[in-house]
């Protein structure tokens, strides 16, 4: 109890020293700060659907954590939706801030961006019909594999030195699936979670011993501490604070 009391107190006084910062300066026009991102990828990042089938707003555990970091650092969030694949250059051509886009830490990717800390833990994961007789990775030998373009599940089936086609997006994948024209998915695990809550008929297969744990992490251009920096402490914040945990709880129960 004296804790929580501290812990609010504490935040209080800290929204406090913020509105002075925000409020006593010399009225600057709201920077903003732009984050990249895919939205093909439920439940960090898609694009909500109304009822009448109008389009609705980004939506998901990264759009809001792009938010918070906006919110927390005093800019605007705006949210570029581009394709994954262009992403890390976009972040080098400064077209974009940073890419929240639930992207895998890679050594590769780390060659030409820098990453926050890690936000969520992932694996990658098979995708079948229920009934399928594949059961492992090895399983997928001489099948149909499916996986999307630039994404690490394609770096994962190539290491394994199995042929694929790969596809733009997740759902295309998922139609192929469904339309019997492949047998097997292979994606990241809450993003397949999601696919298979849409589609009955379709399950998810584990193997632990072929895909290993995958951490996501901000990007920012190489060099760009300062960004980083705040990116960092923000993400701890969430971290430490629970308000990360909740929006995963939001997100991945509600599929
Ligand atoms: N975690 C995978 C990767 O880093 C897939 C990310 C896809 N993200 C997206 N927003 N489309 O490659």
């Amino acid at each position: 109890m004296k804790k929580t009391l501290r812990a609010l107190s504490l935040i209080v006084a800290a929204a406090i020293i913020l509105c002075c910062f925000a409020g006593c300066g010399e009225k600057k026009e709201s920077e903003k700060i732009v984050f990249g991102t895919n939205a093909e990828f439920p439940p960090f990042e898609f694009i909500s659907s109304v009822n009448n089938g109008t389009i609705g707003e980004f939506d998901g555990i990264d759009i809001n954590i792009a938010k918070i970091i906006g919110e927390k650092i005093g800019k605007t969030a705006e949210i570029s939706n581009i394709e994954f694949d262009s992403l890390l250059i976009a972040l080098n051509n400064g077209q974009i801030d940073a890419a929240i886009a639930g992207m895998t830490i890679t050594e590769e990717r780390k060659q030409s961006v820098d990453f926050s800390i890690p936000y969520y833990t992932a694996t990658q994961v098979m995708i079948v019909k229920e009934g399928s007789d594949i059961q492992t990775a090895a399983d997928m030998q001489g099948k149909k594999i499916a996986v999307v373009q630039g994404y690490t599940g394609e770096t994962c089936v190539q290491n394994l030195g199995f042929e694929y086609e790969a596809f733009k997006k997740g759902t295309e994948c998922i139609l192929e699936l469904v339309n019997g024209k492949c047998d097997v998915v292979v994606i990241d695990s809450a993003t397949a979670e999601k696919f298979i809550g849409d589609n009955p008929g379709l399950v998810i297969i584990e193997d632990n011993t072929q895909f290993e744990k995958e951490e996501y992490g901000i990007a920012v251009a190489k060099g760009n501490t300062e960004l980083l920096d705040s990116i960092n402490t923000v993400l701890q914040q969430i971290i430490d604070d629970g308000t990360l945990a909740d929006l995963a709880v939001k997100y991945i129960d509600e599929m």
